[in-house]
């Protein structure tokens, strides 16, 4: 392990003095004495990208994680020698690189105010054990700097004062200790004075983060080999940094609807009737699911791409049969291939030489679930090419609607370290490289492939795929899960922060194992965590099945009736969560965030963890204990309408919130109007011809936006889709509600209903597009409701002497 102590006495090599520098368009190259080069491209104004190398050379310019649909481009770019430094300025910011030892200095153009700065900056440790460098960044960090994002790490939200490994391991029962685990996201939020910025630091060796642990006042990352590389992305608001990254790793495109629909998941469910009995059982009950998951003993003998005749003697028929009843069938692929001289995938892609090698020659061989295993490259095009054409049965003939990417670490049992040996060969698209740089990507690529194969063999429909392991950037191809955690109380805590901190990671589309991997929950634990994961856009119930079931009906019914409760809230705001998730696609606005993400200027919201935004408008708030009726909690600034009661509070404190085992904290933000669906038993059960407004008044104005579209399919990309965005003015006296409609979707939607909670006065005049209405048109019962037409323009209800 290396550790960044007493640097200057282990070794540490430093840029010596600039003697050259040159512009070319966006990019400014620098050169030290000692052959230190430092290559600064300006990609936006507020993004910067630094690029070190300890020759003078740097090697070819490749990365997995940046997309090139990035939008780039900046408004100013201005060079200035100064006597002991240059200095950069764009609109946004300035950055200063001192003339001795290339060190980075950058600054709020707006209002000077000294955003980041290098400590020792970069240098590097020759080392022996790799034959290269190992690369070395540190930064100051301040009094009161928080830190924020790295994937899936599943400690304290803020990481402030830890110090963290990117290493992509196979990690069964993990704790809040456990570090690294699943996934590599070498990327961070820093929040100082208020202003955030981003580090991402596009590496893919093992890397190291260090936030002030060893050093106070030092913030460090390192790499054991290839080159300090890292963006620079300022905000100065937290969600702009966010979605800076995710533009620059890439958005995702809309799933098909059906994919954030209740999913329900078991190692494993066989044979046929087994998966028949759970899924007659949901509709029995009328438990909203949407798919079915089937995990590794569907195939012969664990071999991909290959189907258990005895267990499912006929699966295009039983996937039919499962999707005329609302479920669509999600089956496992791993990466390992079957050694085995008589199975078809193991032959093809032995014939064409595509399974990863050591570096003296063989194939190299694991053991992973099916016994001995050959492994794709999937960091080799062609081999992905093959990879995707696998897909065409699964697909396009049976039916199969999604795919599960597991160990794909990748992982290799009853080994030491867990996975391949470090000599492994990798193309890495040309560059070609040995396992210790391609360790981290390998899932990535294996995802990718995998996405790209669904993706063609269900068109014209979407494709769905979900990840275990996964890099900066795979976001683009799928949806992913925490692994394999455990039932337990500190789990749920764990799953809470995991999501959060992927979110701010630009991973929005994923969730935990609901109850559990490891482990049975009991009944309240299994309830509390549906509540939570109601809140999460991925939302899967997963266990390893030796321990006892974990369907919504294995506890007694009271916990049944919750479980459904909870499950017809998020079919309801299935609309809304659709909508959230096209502004994560459009923009990259992670589709949940944390308190501190929502209102950074509130310094009570840096160390808050359980409390989170879901969406825009919701907040949520799991409760993390036994036998608890409430909790005390967190409500941001603003006025907030208790999701339950419709008592409106004012944020900005702590307070107790009751909360019985069949009820969560959920708080609406004043002003918001939240778009439902009626329950459905499945997505798409339903002609939905009138769609429910939740509409939460309040003085003043506020915007809200309701994308629909056919919910799956490419339409959308042409224009037809249905964007609504609502204006609302909230006077004493008078509720104003606006409407533009974009786009030319024409859905079954022909009214609206309007559900108005908390207005202050008694409706005198309600006005409908200039048109007065009689009072007739509104109803009461529980709420205000009114029904009109979906293509309203404009709502004027007052009171008296309204306005
Ligand atoms: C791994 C996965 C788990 C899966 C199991 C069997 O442990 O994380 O989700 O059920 O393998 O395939």
């Amino acid at each position: 392990m290396i550790t960044n102590t007493e640097l200057e006495q282990k070794g540490n090599a430093f840029p010596s003095r600039i003697i050259s520098f040159s512009k070319d368009v966006d990019r400014l190259d620098f050169a030290t004495e000692n052959d230190v080069a430092l290559q600064i491209t300006i990609l936006r104004d507020g993004l910067l990208r630094f690029r070190y190398s300890t020759t003078g050379r740097f090697a070819n310019d490749f990365s997995y994680a940046i997309t090139k649909h990035a939008s780039i481009g900046y408004n100013q770019l201005d060079i200035e020698e100064k006597e002991d430094c240059y200095s950069i300025t764009t609109t946004k910011i300035i950055c200063e690189v001192s003339k001795k030892g290339l060190k980075i200095k950058i600054y709020d153009r707006a209002d000077g105010t000294l955003i980041n700065e290098d400590e020792l900056g970069f240098h590097w440790e020759e080392s022996y054990e790799f034959g290269g460098d190992i690369v070395k960044m540190s930064k100051v960090s301040h009094d009161g700097e928080s830190y924020f994002g790295l994937g899936d790490k599943p400690g304290h939200l803020n990481l402030k004062g830890k110090r963290f490994e990117n290493w992509v391991t196979d990690s069964y029962a993990y704790g809040k200790d456990t570090d690294p685990i699943y996934k590599t996201i070498p990327f961070y939020t820093g929040l100082h004075n208020k202003k955030a910025y981003g580090i991402f630091f596009d590496n893919t060796f093992r890397s190291y983060f260090d936030f002030a642990q060893e050093r106070r006042f030092v913030t460090s990352f390192w790499a054991q080999g290839g080159e300090m590389n890292y963006y620079f992305i300022y905000g100065p608001k937290m969600t702009d940094v966010v979605e800076y990254y995710t533009d620059l790793t890439g958005k995702p495109d809309l799933p098909p609807l059906w994919a954030l629909g209740f999913h329900q998941c078991k190692w494993s469910y066989y044979p046929e009737s087994k998966v028949k009995e759970v899924t007659a059982k949901f509709r029995e009950l009328k438990i909203p699911c949407d798919a079915i998951y089937l995990d590794i003993d569907y195939m012969e003998g664990f071999r991909c791409f290959t189907w258990n005749k005895d267990y499912f003697p006929d699966p295009k028929r039983m996937v039919k049969e499962l999707e005329e009843d609302g479920f669509k069938t999600v089956a496992i692929i791993d990466p390992g291939i079957k050694i085995d001289k008589n199975y078809w995938v193991y032959k093809e892609g032995l014939e064409k030489d595509y399974f990863c090698k050591r570096a003296d020659g063989p194939y190299i061989k694991g053991k992973v679930w099916p016994g001995e295993c050959y492994f794709p490259d999937f960091t080799n095009p062609e081999v992905r090419e093959w990879w995707s054409g696998l897909f065409k049965e699964l697909i396009e003939d049976i039916g199969v609607k999604g795919i599960w990417n597991d160990m794909n670490e990748p992982a290799v049992m009853e080994v030491p370290n867990k996975t391949f040996p470090h000599d492994v060969r990798h193309d890495y698209d040309g560059n070609p490289c040995s396992h210790r740089k391609a360790h981290n990507i390998y899932g990535m690529q294996m995802a990718r492939a995998t996405y790209q194969g669904v993706k063609k063999f269900s068109h014209p429909k979407r494709p769905f795929v979900i990840t275990r392991a996964a890099y900066s950037g795979t976001q683009r191809y799928t949806s992913t899960w925490t692994g394999d955690n455990v039932a337990n109380w500190e789990h749920l805590w764990i799953a809470n922060v995991q999501v959060q901190r992927l979110a701010m990671s630009g991973f929005s589309f994923a969730g935990s194992d609901i109850g559990g991997f490891a482990e049975q929950p009991h009944g309240e634990l299994y309830a509390r965590w549906i509540q939570l994961a109601t809140f999460h856009p991925f939302f899967r119930v997963h266990s390893s099945g030796d321990h006892g079931d974990q369907e919504p009906w294995t506890f007694d019914e009271d916990i049944t009736d919750i479980v459904r409760k909870f499950i017809e809230l998020r079919y309801q705001l299935l609309p809304y969560l659709y909508t959230a998730f096209w502004d994560y696609t459009e923009r990259g606005v992670p589709l949940i965030k944390s308190l501190v993400m929502y209102d950074q200027e509130d310094v009570n919201t840096h160390y808050r963890i359980d409390e989170f935004i879901f969406g825009n408008s919701i907040l949520a708030c799991p409760v993390l204990e036994p036998n608890a009726r409430g909790r005390r909690m967190y409500v941001p600034r603003g006025k907030w309408y208790n999701y339950w009661t419709d008592e409106l509070v004012a944020g900005g404190k702590e307070m107790w919130v009751d909360a019985d085992i069949d009820s969560m904290p959920v708080f609406i933000k004043e002003g918001a109007i939240i778009p439902k669906y009626p329950v459905q038993q499945h997505v798409g059960e339903k002609k939905i011809e009138e769609i429910t407004l939740e509409v939460y008044y309040k003085k003043g104005k506020e915007d809200s936006q309701f994308f629909e579209d056919a919910h799956d399919g490419y339409d959308y990309t042409k224009g037809r889709f249905c964007l609504r965005s609502f204006k609302l003015t909230g006077r004493k006296n008078q509720l104003i509600i606006q409407q533009h409609k974009e786009g030319s979707f024409d859905g079954d939607c022909k009214n609206l209903k309007l559900q108005i909670h908390g207005l202050p006065f008694e409706i005198k005049t309600i006005q409908l597009d200039n048109e007065t209405k009689s009072l007739e048109h509104l109803q009461i019962n529980g709420c205000l409701t009114m029904i009109i037409d979906e293509n309203f323009t404009e709502l004027d209800l007052s009171g008296e002497n309204g306005e």
